[in-house]
């Protein structure tokens, strides 16, 4: 038997689980250790799914050459230096989304990427639902035309993550809902659609709840903090234009006034049909499902739930992760396409602080060329 991918997770907070759980049921990879500097959400986890090996340091976990792959699930802040230090130290590296606090963050991983021989590949677990995979697979076989117009809405109505801690504290987070919920969105509506070539975009982002303590979900472990002040959006709203025509418009809320407690769905609207993707009790039982509008002898036909080849049965971005360090599959998530959703994101808060459109081509030119041109 050939030996396993054996991975250590920095952050053993209310994320770290879906690793775990995942990779108990890859038959070629294991969990060997966890650090957080919380010793009790350390042992916690690694108690629960027995993970032998619990360094009390991040250069101890990083340094030990039992490890071969590093997820990192840790606040937003931390993502790109412990991404970097991890390749650096000759690992294959997962990360939690978002990307980066920034454009220059995001772009320093892109180049340590192209120097580094390891796998480097960004979390994105929204892309793996077979929903998700179905809907892309459709667009991709021509079933709704040319797709020219979507909407991507993750809106929740009393869905902050807990408060007083880190989430709502921008210079640890980098962003509220739009850098936890609208990425997720944002990226999927990209991907369903196959487009990753933006162009300018116009946002508006809002703090309306959190700031006054409303609004709470309660995700989250990491201990209260009356330091940590809500001081992010909890609603933001943007249009994006991409190269081929085609706009997408964005709308992402961690809390509003609104009668459904959380609505998702994509929409991608094309030449010849209409895909829906996204969870309503009146489709599918609830069960995130697809809708596909088409005509066909001149009737509007409405088909639920329909089937097409998914690329990644396994329906999780673990299992992806790990078939491609063995280089059985394609990693689902490259640093291009990571890089436009980032600089999508850094648009949108541009434009709104800015009050105006804004073009988000020059950050993703290469920096020579953005020199260049500054
Ligand atoms: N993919 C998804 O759907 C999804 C869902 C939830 C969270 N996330 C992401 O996962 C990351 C972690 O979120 P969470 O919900 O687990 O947060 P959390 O607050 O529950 O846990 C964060 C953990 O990180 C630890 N930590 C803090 N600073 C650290 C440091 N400098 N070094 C090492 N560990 C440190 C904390 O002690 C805590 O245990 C975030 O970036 C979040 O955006 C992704």
């Amino acid at each position: 038997m050939p030996a396993p991918i054996r991975f250590g997770i920095i952050g053993a907070g209310a994320i770290a689980p879906s690793l775990c759980r995942a990779i108990a049921k890859h038959p070629r990879a294991r969990v060997e250790a966890v650090f957080d500097p919380h010793e009790g959400r350390q042992q916690a986890l690694a108690d629960e799914f027995a993970i032998p090996l619990r360094p009390r340091s991040l250069a101890a976990l990083l340094d030990d050459p039992r490890l071969d792959a590093i997820y990192v699930a840790v606040p937003n802040k931390f993502h790109v230096p412990y991404t970097l230090q991890a390749l650096a130290a000759g690992k294959h590296v997962i990360a939690e989304k978002p990307f980066a606090m920034d454009m220059d963050e995001a772009r320093q991983v892109a180049a340590a990427v192209k120097r580094s021989k390891k796998l480097w590949m960004l979390g994105m677990n929204r892309r793996f639902p077979a929903a998700m995979q179905q809907a892309r697979a459709l667009v991709a076989k021509g079933a709704i035309g040319e797709p020219y117009h979507a909407k991507g809405r993750w809106q929740r109505r009393c869905g902050c993550p807990r408060l007083q801690t880190w989430f709502g504290h921008k210079a640890i987070s980098g962003g509220g809902c739009l850098l936890d919920i609208g990425v997720h969105m944002l990226d999927q509506t990209m991907f369903i659609a196959g487009n990753f070539a933006p162009l300018t975009c116009s946002g508006s982002v809002y703090g309306k709840f959190g700031h006054r303590g409303q609004g709470e979900g309660g995700w989250g472990k990491s201990d209260r903090d009356p330091r940590m002040t809500f001081d992010v959006e909890d609603f933001a709203n943007a249009h994006i234009r991409l190269q081929g025509g085609l706009s997408i418009d964005l709308d992402v809320s961690w809390a509003a006034h609104m009668p459904k407690p959380n609505v998702m769905e994509t929409i991608i609207y094309g030449s010849e049909g209409t895909i829906w993707v996204g969870q309503d009790e009146a489709v599918a039982g609830g069960k995130e499902s697809i809708l596909l509008c088409t005509r066909k002898k001149k009737e509007f036909v409405v088909e639920e739930s329909p089937k097409a080849k998914i690329a990644y049965r396994h329906c999780d971005r673990f299992n992806n992760f790990v078939n491609a360090i063995l280089g059985k599959e394609e990693p689902c998530v490259t640093i291009d396409q990571a890089l436009a959703v980032q600089a999508v994101l850094s648009g949108i808060y541009r434009s709104s602080a800015e009050g105006r459109e804004v073009d988000v081509r020059a950050e993703l030119r290469p920096a020579q060329s953005r020199t260049a041109r500054a």
